[in-house]
Parts: structure tokens; C-alpha cells; sequence
């Protein structure tokens, strides 16, 4: 059943490009627009909302705080991401206008249950994006996006992680189809490169035996720092959340422009630091920011591994280690640059003769607040 995969880990994984595939399926039509039949929200609904705010944990979470740039780019509507642990003890400020979105693979993690079981008693919309038909999550929210990722058997989300993406995506780029926004040329052409990413999954998985290599090499580190900017932010919080798990490591994730403010310190020789690099089309004033970064942390004599796309040059010079990803329009890039990330934290744990699918202390799903 791990179809000749030594974990299924590794099946999922290599999965992704058909679970990406499977999610769109359906859901864009040729002219390049959306249909969400699902989402039995009616459209004059979705025109009132005023206020977006996504629940998750853990890895959906990371999903949720990807969804906020796209929603927010997109839409124009303000978009709070919170954990579902934190979310209702707080007494968030919510309505009839807020649209409340539940992530989950399982469907059934108690404490974003718990946060929609609250946005509804406040009478809020509450949409679920979950992997699992029938599951409680979807059954109590008033509309379900199902990501078609396929049962995950891996406790480590890999899979669901980029179809909950791509539900994501699909969800911000219907809004503002729905709302009509001055980005409806943009949101077609986002359409129908979303409508090929599958593709570029695919390319990345080829050029993965590099990326083993290295993480084969890394095995006695204790610590590895993750950096990114914009969507590359949450991707770094994901590649640190995998090694954590999979390889029992010490890892941390932050915006690349928080390095100064004190992360910095940190910052010693050999010590492995991967740096997710945005796009240098497009907000390239981020991309030269963080180039500069890290060439700052090479300067301390660290160890830099770059995670850039293909054809950017300017980030050559400061990579010990390189790992090129396709170019991706800047809101999608997460698509491809996890993917090396989910490969590094699996050859990690291989190396150090860990479980893979089932890491200690860890279960698939959290019924317990
Ligand atoms: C990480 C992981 C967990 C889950 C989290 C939420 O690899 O698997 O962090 O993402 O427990 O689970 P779901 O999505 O089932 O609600």
C-alpha cells in the first residue's frame, strides 16, 4: 500500500502534483473563470462580507497565513489568520458580515471545531476547507471546499498542506470574481496559471536527489533556521514545523526582515540557514532585501541553502547550496518552494534513524482541545 515507497511520507509527497491536479479539477472553466458549486454561500452573501478570518492549526494554519496575502491581494476584504487554540478565548469581534474559514486535513481537530462552533453561536459564516468527506468540521459549517489530496496516512502533512493551498487560492481568487475588484485581469491570468502548477510540482519533485544529498550531510547539526518574506514567511514557518517533527531538531522560522531585530545573534558559523527567495519579477524590492540578508548571514559564516527560482542569478554568489524552484506568479510561489522543505525534514529523519510516518509523541488527529 506504500507503492514501493519505503514511507508513505514519501508517496505523499510525490502525490502532490495529482492532488493539486485533483483539486482544481472541475472548479475552473475554460474561460478561465471560476465555479464553486460547493460553496453553497450565495453570492450576495459573499458581496456583504466585510471581514475574513481563518482558523487552523499547525500546518493549516501555515496554509491560513498564506490565504490572508491572497485573500487580502485579492479582495480587498481585511483577513485575520489565528490559531483555533487562541481564537474564541480571546472573544473575537465577529458577525453576520465576517466570513470565518476552517482548515483541516482530519476535520476533526477539537480546537478548530471548537473556533467555528464560536463563530457560529456569533452568528458568523463559517466555511470549511477539509480533506475528509463527512467528517464533523464540514458537517457543522455552512459551506465545505473539499481538497481532494486522498487519505494521508503520514502524521506530517505534506499533500494536504499544498491542496489546502490551492483550495485557498481558489477560494480568494472566487471573492474577488464574486466581488468584481479592480484585479479581475490579474485573478484570470493567476486562473490559468494555477490551472497548470501541477506541473511544476512535478518539476520540482525531479530535482530532489540534491536536496536529500544535503540534508544526508546535515544530520548532526542541532539547529536549522528558516527565513522568508511575504508568502515566504509561512513557508519558512512550514519547513521548520516538518524538521521539528520528522527529525526532532531545533528549527525556527521567521520573516526575513525580522533578522535584525534580533535573530541575528543567532547567527553562528556553519550553522545551516534556509532562505526562501521571492521572485525578483514582480516585488523585486523584496527580492533585493533578501538578498541582502543573505549575504549578511553568510558574511557570519553560516551555512546558506537558497531556495530561489530558476534564471535568478543575483543570489549565485552568497548560496553554499542552491535549490532552484520555477518561476510561479509571486502569490503561488508556496506551491513549489514547500516542496523541497517536506524533502529536506523526510531525508533528515531518514538519516536520523527516525520514524518518518509515525514521529514520536505525534498523532494524525488532535481530538483533544
Ligand atoms: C503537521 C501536522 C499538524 C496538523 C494539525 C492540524 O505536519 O500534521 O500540525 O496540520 O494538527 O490538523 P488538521 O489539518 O487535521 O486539522
Amino acid at each position: 500500500e506504500k507503492g514501493g515507497y519505503d514511507y508513505f511520507m514519501l508517496k505523499e509527497i510525490a502525490e502532490q502534483p495529482k492532488a493539486v491536479a485533483d483539486t482544481l479539477l472541475g472548479r475552473i472553466d475554460a474561460s478561465g473563470s471560476l465555479t464553486l458549486d460547493e460553496v453553497r454561500i450565495p453570492p450576495r452573501v459573499l458581496r456583504e462580507i466585510d471581514k475574513v478570518v481563518v482558523v487552523a492549526c499547525g500546518t493549516a494554519f501555515h496554509a491560513g497565513l498564506i490565504a490572508k496575502y491572497a485573500i487580502e491581494h485579492w479582495t480587498r476584504i481585511p483577513c485575520e489568520v489565528e490559531l483555533a487554540s487562541e481564537f474564541r478565548y480571546r472573544d473575537p469581534i465577529l458577525d453576520s458580515r465576517s466570513l470565518v474559514i476552517a482548515i483541516s486535513q482530519s476535520g476533526e481537530t477539537m480546537d478548530t471545531l471548537m473556533a467555528l462552533r464560536h463563530a457560529r453561536e456569533q452568528g458568523s459564516r463559517v466555511l470549511a476547507i477539509c480533506n475528509t468527506n463527512g467528517s464533523t468540521i464540514p458537517r457543522e459549517s455552512d459551506a465545505v471546499l473539499y481538497t481532494h489530496a486522498g487519505p494521508e496516512v503520514a502524521v506530517a502533512s505534506t499533500k494536504a498542506f499544498l491542496t489546502q493551498l490551492v483550495a485557498c487560492y481558489l477560494v480568494a481568487l472566487y471573492l474577488g470574481q464574486v466581488r468584481g475588484t479592480k484585479w479581475a485581469d490579474e485573478i484570470r491570468t493567476v486562473v490559468r496559471e494555477l490551472a497548470k502548477i501541477s506541473g511544476d510540482v512535478e518539476r520540482v519533485l525531479e530535482t530532489m536527489e540534491p536536496v536529500r544529498e544535503l540534508a544526508r550531510t546535515l544530520a548532526d547539526k542541532k539547529t536549522v533556521l528558516f527565513l522568508g518574506r511575504h508568502v515566504g514567511y509561512p513557508v519558512a514557518l512550514e519547513g521548520a514545523l516538518k524538521l521539528k517533527e520528522l527529525a526532532y531538531m531545533h528549527a525556527e522560522g521567521f520573516a526575513a526582515g525580522e533578522l535584525k531585530h534580533g535573530p541575528i545573534a543567532l547567527i553562528d558559523e556553519d550553522l545551516p540557514v534556509v532562505v526562501v527567495v521571492p521572485s525578483p519579477r514582480g516585488r523585486s524590492v523584496l527580492h533585493d532585501k533578501i538578498v541582502s540578508n543573505i549575504q549578511e548571514i553568510r558574511a557570519r559564516g553560516a551555512r546558506t541553502i537558497v531556495i530561489a527560482e530558476e534564471g535568478d542569478e543575483a543570489v549565485v554568489p552568497y548560496a553554499d547550496h542552491l535549490i532552484r524552484i520555477p518561476a510561479t506568479p509571486t502569490l503561488l510561489q508556496p506551491l513549489v518552494a514547500t516542496v523541497p522543505l517536506q524533502v529536506f525534514a523526510c531525508e533528515l529523519a531518514t538519516a536520523r534513524g527516525n520514524e518518518v510516518d509515525q514521529p514520536r509523541n505525534l498523532a494524525k488527529s488532535v481530538t483533544v482541545e
